[in-house]
């Protein structure tokens, strides 16, 4: 299905401090056909982290999400994500490879007694893990612990264009389709102070932003105005 039939909003120029981002949306409304997937040799799990304390979760997220600008659990509110994970509705499960975390998958199953949806809110595999058929595993794993508890309808999934190229190939073939596209302009998380300067490096940085206007109250007179001179943008000093 071509990209306009998807409904995916129209954009214009993108506006400073901004990046342009085609989120795809998909879902599986039926269970898996084929048998759950041996685990690879290499790996152990998955374990739920169980209570999953704000740090560990920050930990994995933040160190598989990096390279890939996930931002949006950086730049919550970290009291509403600390009772978000203490929610036993919300799991987040974890491999493990030689001991050590090698990726994660969060589980939403909030949904599930209004509608019988459950959520893939995050799938990632550490920097080191990538490209050694964890990840196709793991997705496996998921689907068929999802679809073996009762009442589940719809199991969903989406991606965005910062991900790794891999996951949106690799969820149509697992059986997910296509619901719809959204092209929006998001902040870049490396002008906002969320993320160091240095994350998702195949993501060209956003123009500067335009300097945010103090109040009529706060901004100097014509007399006591210094001259003007151009502003020097730097990103915000990076705070984890
Ligand atoms: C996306 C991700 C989960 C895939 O896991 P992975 O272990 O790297 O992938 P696998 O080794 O299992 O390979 C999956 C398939 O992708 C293919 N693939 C690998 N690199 C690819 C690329 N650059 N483009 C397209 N396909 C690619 C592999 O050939 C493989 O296909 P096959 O099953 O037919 O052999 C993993 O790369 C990851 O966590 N990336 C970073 C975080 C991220 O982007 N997560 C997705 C958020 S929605």
């Amino acid at each position: 299905m071509g990209v306009g039939e998807m409904g995916v909003g129209q954009v214009g120029r993108t506006p400073p401090g901004k990046l342009p981002v085609l989120i795809t949306f998909m879902e599986m409304a039926k269970p898996p056909q084929t048998p759950p997937r041996p685990a690879p040799g290499i790996a152990q799990g998955p374990v739920l982290a169980r209570n999953c304390t704000l740090a560990y979760y920050r930990f994995l997220y933040d160190t598989i999400g990096e390279r890939w600008l996930w931002s949006l659990r950086r730049s919550m509110d970290q009291d509403e994500l600390s009772r978000m994970l203490a929610d036993p509705q919300v799991e987040v499960h974890v491999i493990h490879v030689d001991g050590m975390p090698a990726g994660f998958v969060e589980l939403d199953w909030r949904l599930l007694p209004a509608d019988g949806t459950v959520a893939i809110d995050y799938l990632g595999l550490m920097p080191w893990a990538i490209g050694r058929g964890l990840g196709s595993w793991l997705l496996d794993w998921a689907v068929h612990h999802v679809w073996q508890r009762p009442r589940v309808r719809r199991l969903t999934i989406n991606t965005c264009s910062f991900d790794h190229p891999a996951a949106l190939p690799l969820y149509l073939r697992t059986g997910f389709r296509r619901l719809r596209q959204e092209r929006k302009f998001s902040d870049d998380p490396r002008w906002t102070g969320v993320m160091p300067p240095t994350a998702g490096p195949h993501i060209p940085l956003a123009e500067p932003p335009l300097p945010t206007p103090s109040p009529p109250e706060m901004q100097p007179t014509a007399t006591d105005a210094p001259p003007r001179r151009p502003i020097a943008f730097r990103p915000l000093a990076y705070r984890p």
